[in-house]
């Protein structure tokens, strides 16, 4: 199977890493010989009918932090995204670049291109889907390809597969969840140590989990984003970001977390989607499945008739979302080989 890397960052390079190191076993396990024929980041792309080594890939972007390590036969400094998508002989296009909120962009148009040019499309981006998820399923279909974005949702936790494919047969009433590790690791390590905000976020700096902005975390937006994915795919609504009522853990005080702590509670930022969908500040009950602390994610699925189904586990990480790039293309390949 031939792939077009579009980013090359966190995700990018783990997901070069996972199918360097496992390329017998996913031969031998799934029949996927997978090569890349394209990478793309912000300052260049690769081209290579024969296949880009991804060791090598790796080894320039880490020395020189582009890719022109790779050769000048290789490698264009400025060459677009969209280009590399329209030229490179790719069945697949993965895309990993950051996830913007107001256009969705430079995902949409990445996404755009690689559907109209017959590739199948494997997300991590959450911006284009909270923007245009709708209509990006519709422009799917109508060239034939798949759509596939597990690692939008719970980092290499099969959120959405389990969803759709475990609970076929049950109805799903609502969904409630814990979709942001670093909102939580600031609420567990307040309600843990009683420290404040300032200080626990500080420390979620430190270890590299919040990011120097960390508005798209603490304000609520990647929950909604996440929320968004998760209500379309599963419960088949036609949700955008704009939809949701957006709160997010920043005017939590150590006043509030005493409070819930009284009612033998916790307070966690919850993404919550029924007849509506909203994020905000909630107290859980201590013996909820829900009350998982650090950076853990925790989904709840309200099912008829089987009652409440939480599932639990980490939520991002570079090579946990690699794997949930790989589960992707792994169904992309059994789809297309029946
Ligand atoms: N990291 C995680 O744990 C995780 C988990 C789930 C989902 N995600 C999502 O997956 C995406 C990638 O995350 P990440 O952590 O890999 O981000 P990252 O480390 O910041 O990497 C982003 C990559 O995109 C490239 N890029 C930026 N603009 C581009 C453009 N216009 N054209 C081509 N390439 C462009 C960057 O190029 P340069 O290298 O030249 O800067 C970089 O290689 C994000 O949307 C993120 O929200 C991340």
């Amino acid at each position: 199977m031939r792939i077009v890397l579009v980013g090359f960052g966190v995700v990018g390079r783990s997901f070069a890493e996972l199918i360097d190191r496992e390329a017998r076993k996913l031969e031998l396990d799934y029949g996927l010989r997978l090569k890349i024929v394209g990478i793309a980041d912000q300052k260049g792309a690769a081209v290579s009918d024969e296949g880009i080594d991804p060791r090598k890939a790796l080894e320039s972007k880490t020395e020189k932090g582009t890719l022109e390590g790779l050769g000048a036969e290789v490698y264009t400094r400025g060459m677009k995204a969209v280009e590399l998508i329209r030229e490179a002989d790719a069945e697949v296009m993965i895309e990993s670049t950051p996830t913007e909120l107001k256009r969705g962009e430079p995902g949409l148009s990445h996404i755009k291109m690689a559907m109209q040019n017959g590739r199948h499309v494997i997300c991590t981006n959450k911006g284009p889907l909270a923007i245009a998820m709708p209509a990006l399923i519709e422009l799917a279909h109508h060239n034939d390809v798949m759509f596939k974005f597990s690692g939008t949702v719970g980092g290499g936790t099969p959120v959405l597969d389990f969803a759709k494919k475990c609970l076929e047969g049950s109805e799903i009433r609502s969904i409630s969840g814990i979709l942001n590790g670093t909102s939580n690791f600031i609420l567990s390590k307040m309600a843990a140590e009683g420290v404040a905000m300032a200080d626990a976020l500080a420390e979620a700096q430190r270890l590299g989990y919040a990011e120097a902005d960390p508005t798209y975390d603490i304000g609520g937006f990647d929950t909604a984003c996440k929320l968004v994915i998760t209500s379309n795919y599963v419960m088949g609504s036609s949700l955008s970001i704009r939809d949701v009522d957006i709160r997010g853990i920043t005017e939590v005080t150590q006043e509030d977390i005493a409070k819930a702590k009284a009612r033998e509670g916790v307070i966690k930022l919850i993404g919550r989607v029924g007849s509506s969908a909203k994020v905000s500040p909630e107290v859980v009950s201590s013996t909820h499945p829900l009350n998982v602390s650090g950076t853990f994610n925790a989904v709840c699925f309200d099912t008829h008739p089987a009652g409440e189904i939480t599932l639990v586990g980490k939520g991002a990480g570079g090579m946990e979302t690699a794997t949930a790039v790989l589960r992707d293309l792994i169904e992309i390949r059994r789809t297309f080989t029946r």
